[in-house]
């Protein structure tokens, strides 16, 4: 009796942390990062060209060419790829964005010494909000 009991309880505490620890978890977003302005304008061309080249070079090995979440590199990381280019993602603020996306976690990399420029970083966003 007592090991089905223990039996159970194992069962029941694998379904209460696979629930925490799932790879669907929201990010936990800073308010200082949520409440930043994008101070650059989605329809300036050339900072999209500098987000396109940068999203190129940092961000397509693992997120693809359209932000699917298909990219060469895609099939070695444990958390599942996101898709960048749902209505989900497109609807969040850009500053949650930014975070994911400058700071990251886990599988996602820290890009704070990789992209230095402020400005450049924004026209990163505004490169994936157009994808
Ligand atoms: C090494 C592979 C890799 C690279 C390179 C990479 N990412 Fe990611 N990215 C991930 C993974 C994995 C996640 C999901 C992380 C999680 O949920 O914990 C993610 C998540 C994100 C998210 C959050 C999306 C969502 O809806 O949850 C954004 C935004 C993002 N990445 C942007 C970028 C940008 C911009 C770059 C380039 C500057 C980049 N990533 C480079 C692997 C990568």
């Amino acid at each position: 009796m007592k090991k089905i009991f223990a039996l159970f309880l194992a069962a029941g505490l694998f379904v209460i942390l696979s629930g925490f620890y799932n790879d669907g978890d929201p990010w936990d977003v800073p308010a200082k990062y949520k409440s930043m302005k994008n101070p650059t304008s989605a329809d300036d061309g050339d900072c999209k060209d500098v987000g396109k080249s940068l999203y190129d070079k940092h961000c397509k090995s693992c997120h693809g060419s359209e932000g699917f979440g298909d990219g060469k590199k895609a099939g070695e990381i444990d958390t599942p790829m996101p898709d960048l280019t749902t209505d989900d993602f497109k609807k969040e603020v850009d500053g949650v964005k930014y975070y994911q996306s400058f700071i990251g976690r886990k599988d996602m990399p820290n890009f704070e010494k990789k992209i230095t420029s402020e400005e450049d970083r924004w026209c990163v966003i505004n490169y994936i909000n157009a994808l």
